[in-house]
């Protein structure tokens, strides 16, 4: 199993819930987040003057699914979250060592459905 960090733009969540949704990924946790890549934070040019925001607003979105499901998702994430500008987000991709559902203790395959 693999947890699929993904960083993105806020509002591109509800387009990333559909998308996910339609093919049967439903466990999911989403954390409101803040932080900067490459460019520092640094958003761009306001009327000739260079302005520094140091942190800006991202959706950490977290699933965990089976291997075989990794490559579809980042493809789903891509599409549902590219829009070619900077700050479009990144994906990090963890392995998982066990998943176990606390109300029936089921554990691996069975508990992450
Ligand atoms: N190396 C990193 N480690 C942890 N979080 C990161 C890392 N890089 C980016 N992030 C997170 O992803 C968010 C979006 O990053 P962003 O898309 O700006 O990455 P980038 O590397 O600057 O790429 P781009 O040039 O497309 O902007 C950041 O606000 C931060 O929360
Ligand atoms: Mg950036």
């Amino acid at each position: 199993m693999k947890k699929i960090e993904a960083i993105i733009r806020p509002e591109k969540f509800q387009d990333l819930r559909a998308k996910l949704s339609e093919i049967g990924i439903s466990g999911l946790t989403i954390t409101e987040a803040a932080g900067t890549g490459k460019q520092k934070g640094q958003k761009g040019v306001f009327r000739g003057t260079t302005f520094q925001i140091q942190l800006l607003p991202k959706l950490k979105v977290e699933t965990v699914v089976e291997n075989e499901q990794v490559d579809e998702i980042v493809a789903i994430i891509i599409e549902a979250c590219n829009t070619g500008e900077i700050g479009d987000g990144k994906i990090f991709i963890h392995p998982i060592e066990e998943v176990i559902r606390i109300r029936t203790k089921e554990r691996g395959a069975e508990a992450v459905l």
